[in-house]
Formats: C-alpha cells, sequence, structure tokens
C-alpha cells in the first residue's frame, strides 16, 4: 500500500522548524559535496550521512573548520554522522534528530539507491528540498518509468528495438551488472548476429544473466556526443525565467574510456574477455553548447517541467536533469533523466557552471543554487513550495 508522506504531514513538520535555522542534510556520496560546498556558501550549516567505511572524505578531508565567530575557514562539512550503512537514515530515532536540527534533505541519486523507494516516500519523515514523488520514475522497474514522461512529454528519446531478431542498427542492450550491485551491465551491437556473440560472452563472464538480458531494454544507439543538461527549475522566482540551464557535464566511463585511447590494432587482439568494454561512470567534465543550439535545450527543459506539473503534482522543483544525445543533424535524444540533482555537478563545485554563473553573475553551482532557492523559500516564508 502506497501512503505517500502528503503536503500536510510536511506542513506540520515545518511548522516545528526554527525556518531561520535551517540546516541542509544529504546521503554522504554522489553530488554530496556540491551540495555541502553550495549550503555553506549561502551561509547555512551542513550535515553528511555517511556510511562507515566511506565516510573519511566527509569526516576528515572535507570537514569545515570554523573561526570563533562562526566564519569557514576551511572545507564544507560541518558534521558527519557515521552510521553502519547509509539505509540508516530511515531509523526513527535519526529522523526526530533531524527534525530537532531543522534538517532539510537534499535527494540524490544516493538517497534512493541505499534506501527502498517506499520508504523515502512513506517512511522519510524529513523536508525534502524537491518532488518526493518524482523520485521512483527513476526506479528501472516502474512501468511508469522516466520514458512514460518524456513520452507524455513529447520529448525525443532513442526508440525501443522490441526483439534482439530486429535489430537492423547500431544498439545499445541496457541491464543490470550481475555482480555490481549499482551498476549496469550494458555493450552495443550492430546485428541480431553479435548481439548473441557478444551476450553468450557477457554470459559466460557472469557481467549478466540471463533473466536481465530477456528483460534488457534494446534502444538505437545515438552517435553523437553527451551532453547532461543540468536544470534548475525555481518555483519561487516572480521576475525573469523560472527555468535556468546551469551547466553541461560529461562523463568518463570505465573501461570505455580507456578502450577508446588504444589504437585500433591493440583493441583488435585483446581477448574475449576484455573486449567489450564497460560504462562505469567514474568522473566528470565540463561543456558548453553550440549556441544555436541553447534554445532547443531550453526547449527540452520547458516540455519536462509542464509535464511533471501536469503528471507528476506540484512537478519539478530544483534542479533536475536530462542526459542528451546529439545526433549529426542537430537532434537531442534523451536518453535518461534525473528527477533531482545531477550526478556531474562535481565538476562545478566552488567554480561554477558557465551558465550559471553567467546568469547570475557570481559562481553558481548547483549546489549554490539549490541553497539560495532554500534561503529564499525562508527569508519569504515560502517554504512549502519548495519542500515535499
Ligand atoms: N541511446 C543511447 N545512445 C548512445 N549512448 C547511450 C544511449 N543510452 C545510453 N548511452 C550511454 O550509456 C551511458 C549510461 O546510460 P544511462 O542510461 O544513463 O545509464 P545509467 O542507468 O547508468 O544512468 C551514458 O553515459 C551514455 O554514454
Ligand atoms: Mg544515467
Amino acid at each position: 500500500m502506497r501512503t505517500m508522506l502528503q503536503r500536510d504531514d510536511i506542513a506540520q513538520i515545518i511548522e516545528e522548524y526554527d525556518r531561520m535555522k535551517l540546516r541542509i542534510g544529504m546521503t554522504a556520496s554522489h553530488s554530496a559535496l556540491d551540495i555541502c560546498d553550495g549550503g555553506i556558501e549561502e551561509g547555512f550549516p551542513t550535515v553528511a550521512y555517511c556510511q562507515d567505511g566511506r565516510h573519511k572524505t566527509y569526516a576528515n578531508y572535507f570537514k569545515t573548520k570554523r573561526s570563533s565567530s562562526g566564519r569557514v575557514l576551511r572545507g564544507m562539512v560541518d558534521k558527519a554522522i557515521v552510521m553502519p550503512s547509509f539505509n540508516d537514515i530511515m531509523n526513527e530515532s535519526m529522523q526526530i534528530e533531524m527534525r530537532k536540527r531543522n534538517v532539510v534533505y537534499i535527494p540524490n541519486r544516493s538517497f534512493t539507491s541505499y534506501s527502498s523507494i517506499e520508504d523515502v516516500e512513506n517512511k522519510f519523515k524529513v523536508p525534502l528540498f524537491g518532488s518526493r514523488n518524482m523520485l521512483r520514475m527513476e526506479e528501472r522497474t516502474e512501468e511508469q518509468d522516466y520514458y512514460w514522461i518524456l513520452d507524455k512529454a513529447g520529448l525525443p528519446y532513442p526508440e525501443a528495438i522490441e526483439n534482439p531478431e530486429d535489430i537492423d542498427c547500431l544498439v545499445i542492450v541496457k541491464l543490470h551488472h550481475a555482480q555490481k550491485k549499482l551498476e549496469r551491465g550494458f555493450f552495443t551491437c550492430a546485428s541480431y548476429e553479435e548481439y548473441k556473440e557478444k551476450s553468450s560472452v557477457l554470459l559466460k563472464d557472469g557481467i549478466i544473466d540471463q533473466a536481465s538480458l530477456d528483460g534488457a531494454r534494446i534502444e538505437r544507439y545515438v552517435i553523437g556526443p553527451v551532453f547532461n543538461l543540468n536544470f534548475f527549475y525555481s518555483p519561487l522566482a516572480d521576475e525573469g525565467e523560472k527555468l535556468e540551464l546551469l551547466g553541461v557535464d560529461w562523463r568518463f566511463e570505465s573501461s570505455l574510456d580507456g578502450h577508446v585511447r588504444l589504437p585500433a590494432p591493440q583493441q583488435m587482439t585483446m581477448p574475449a574477455h576484455q573486449k567489450i568494454p564497460e560504462m562505469t561512470v567514474v568522473g566528470h567534465n565540463t561543456a558548453t553548447i553550440r549556441e544555436s543550439l541553447l534554445e532547443k535545450a531550453f526547449e527540452l527543459g520547458e516540455k519536462f517541467v509542464n509535464a511533471s506539473k501536469e503528471h507528476y503534482s506540484p512537478g519539478i522543483i530544483g534542479p533536475f536533469c536530462l542526459q542528451t544525445c546529439i545526433d549529426k543533424d542537430m537532434n537531442y535524444w534523451i536518453y535518461d533523466v534525473a528527477p533531482r540533482l545531477g550526478g556531474g555537478t562535481n565538476v562545478h563545485v566552488s567554480v561554477g557552471h558557465p551558465y550559471g554563473n553567467a546568469l547570475w553573475r557570481q559562481p553558481m553551482s548547483s549546489g549554490r543554487r539549490i541553497a539560495m532557492e532554500l534561503r529564499m523559500a525562508a527569508e519569504q516564508d515560502r517554504l512549502l513550495e519548495v519542500l515535499t
């Protein structure tokens, strides 16, 4: 049974909050450093909820040091709470402590990866900055997944090929990695023959399993560069546009990026178990878009915002990321959607995004933009417009 926390529940919680003493909290992974950096920049204390064994980045290396007057001299994580497991944020006692300290939680992908979506929707009684009801869209097993909303929004996405026997162009086969729980065991192929050949190698090596292969999505591979569009939608903006394109990132992927740095003859002599690259994100880089393609990017963002309002009331709040490829005819294709802070925003920490900086006339990262909106909401007594 789904009993999603409602607007009234959140209103009740915020009622008890001291809105001038909000604290920014997050699961300590993914883009947590960006969130913390932005929070500090806008004057919020930060608290990172860490998993033991993965905590030193937050608890030691980026820990803040403040002067006696509270000015930050170094770092951006004020408090690192180290727990046996990320999911311990779901413990009632932990949530009571969060509410006592006026914590506003910023959802990232790790939040929804390490806790179940049911708990996020029903059990996590801490205000989230963003749209709680949209996070489910990323569960790869959902009927109403991100392809569904792209379709409703009239947005372009690579078409699916239902039957492997019908493969007649370069395709990407999307499925889970059999051993690495959070990674994907993608492969590309250009014919049914190649599909059979590659899948049998991957099955034999235990990288994928038959059940996942049978349920895999096969879609047309878009031949062109990857641009992850990091948008921000401001429900509070009264003047100017509510939709902002803060910046664009693209990814370093292992082992794929190693493969493309080898000369073709070397690629050809590799044994079967090394031949098929994996596409695991290991880093990020920043990019800008040719100016004549910018307006189209905004169009994609606007359509997504409108569809989110229609189908996921109140709709998107704050950061979201459309992951696109651009083909040779300058068409965008959206192959993934993040209805929350994207995974590549650390590339802009502290220096800001090119477009965000230009717009705001100061360094504007995604993390800082979130904190800025939260501060505005608190000052104007409009917290319920950005928290769910
Ligand atoms: N249709 C596509 N055409 C070209 N490349 C794609 C396509 N879909 C995914 N990719 C590539 O695969 C990578 C991961 O895809 P994505 O669907 O975002 O997986 P994840 O579930 O890991 O987020 C992307 O960074 C991109 O390089
Ligand atoms: Mg993705």
